[in-house]
């Protein structure tokens, strides 16, 4: 690579000027943005799984059209995030059998089950919070087609997280039973949450040279001490217990101690062995397969346009 290049490459991103698609960048910029905008795109699409699996069974009207427009929002989520990705040179064929293959990685969060109502608070809650936490500074990431959609998905998200937070009040605010289920779904979710914010910083091998080129703006453990700061207070709020028995607050540095992930089974679930991993992948080659003729006809449809118009 042309040193003169790299320079004025790396003088641009320390100024903070966006990267754009027709930009020259170093190939490993491009290939560290392949790979995390496409995984952040499949999450989106895989993370649509758990929550559709209750639209079927929401406690009411209102409940079912809320968790289902929030649920297509994810879609849309992972559309934009495919075309962002396919601005750097990849195709949505390429990325897609990367997911299908196991070779392209998807949150780890989207592996674990959703047995009951309360974990659809749970997730919007939790899951949507850390994922806006992740994804507000990406807004500010060096690559400009990633940082634009990132704006809107914000948006969306914040909307996904309270209506999470909305369904917790509700459930706390129940039944002794709802409020038990409550419980329930915050012990199962808590630790898969933190875990999304991924490997400790000093076993991160990808955040150092991310964090150089400024497509990461902030490291794992900081976001994920964030998170904790923040959502701690809101579990107090809801009168539920943050299933972590070290959790306590540091008055010295202003946030929380807290417990160790168990990495064991952040790992695990990293390999593909999540407990619903297998469902998952099954579901995302069955909708694959299901909408081949879809794909088929709307090519076939462009292929007589493109005829028509060349006679
Ligand atoms: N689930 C699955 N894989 C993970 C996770 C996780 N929670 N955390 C880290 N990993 C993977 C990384 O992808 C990387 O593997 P790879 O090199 O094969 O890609 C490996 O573990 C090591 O991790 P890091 O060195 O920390 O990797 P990276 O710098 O990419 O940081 C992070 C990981 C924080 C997830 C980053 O990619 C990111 O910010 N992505 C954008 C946000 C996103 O993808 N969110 C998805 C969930 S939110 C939602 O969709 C609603």
């Amino acid at each position: 690579e042309d040193p003169a290049l790299l320079e004025a490459f790396e003088a641009r991103v320390a100024a903070d000027e966006f990267i754009e698609p027709k930009d020259w960048m170093p190939e490993a910029y491009r290939r560290t943005l392949v790979r995390q905008i496409s995984q952040h795109a499949h999450s989106e699409i895989v993370g649509m799984l758990p929550e559709g699996n209750w639209l079927t069974r929401a406690p009411s009207l209102r409940r079912k059209a809320v968790l289902l427009a929030k649920v297509q929002d994810e879609g849309g989520h992972g559309l934009y995030l495919y075309c962002a990705a396919e601005t750097l040179g990849t195709s949505r064929e390429q990325m897609i059998e990367a997911l299908h293959s196991g070779k392209a990685k998807y949150s780890t969060i989207f592996n674990y089950p959703t047995l009951t109502w309360a974990d659809i608070g749970a997730i919007g809650w939790l899951v949507d919070g850390a994922a806006i936490m992740n994804q507000v500074p990406l807004q500010r990431t060096s690559y400009g087609p990633y940082a634009r959609a990132m704006v809107r998905v914000c948006k969306e998200e914040s909307f996904h997280q309270r209506q999470g937070y909305e369904i917790m009040i509700a459930m706390a605010n129940g039944t002794p039973e709802q409020k038990a289920m409550a419980q329930d779904a915050l012990n199962r979710w808590w630790w898969p949450s933190l875990m999304m914010f991924g490997p400790s910083d000093e076993n991160s091998p990808n955040t150092a040279q991310s964090m150089r080129w400024r497509i990461k703006r902030d490291t794992n453990d900081e976001l994920r001490q964030k998170f904790v700061d923040i959502t701690v207070p809101q579990a107090e709020f809801l009168g539920l217990t943050v299933p972590d028995p070290d959790l306590v607050w540091n008055e010295a540095k202003g946030g929380y101690d807290f417990g160790e992930v168990d990495w064991e089974e952040f790992y695990a679930v990293v390999r593909g062995e999540g407990p619903a991993a297998k469902e998952r992948m099954e579901a995302r080659r069955k909708a694959w397969d299901d909408g081949a003729w879809v794909r088929e006809a709307a090519l076939a449809h462009e292929a007589k346009r493109a005829a028509r118009a060349a006679a």
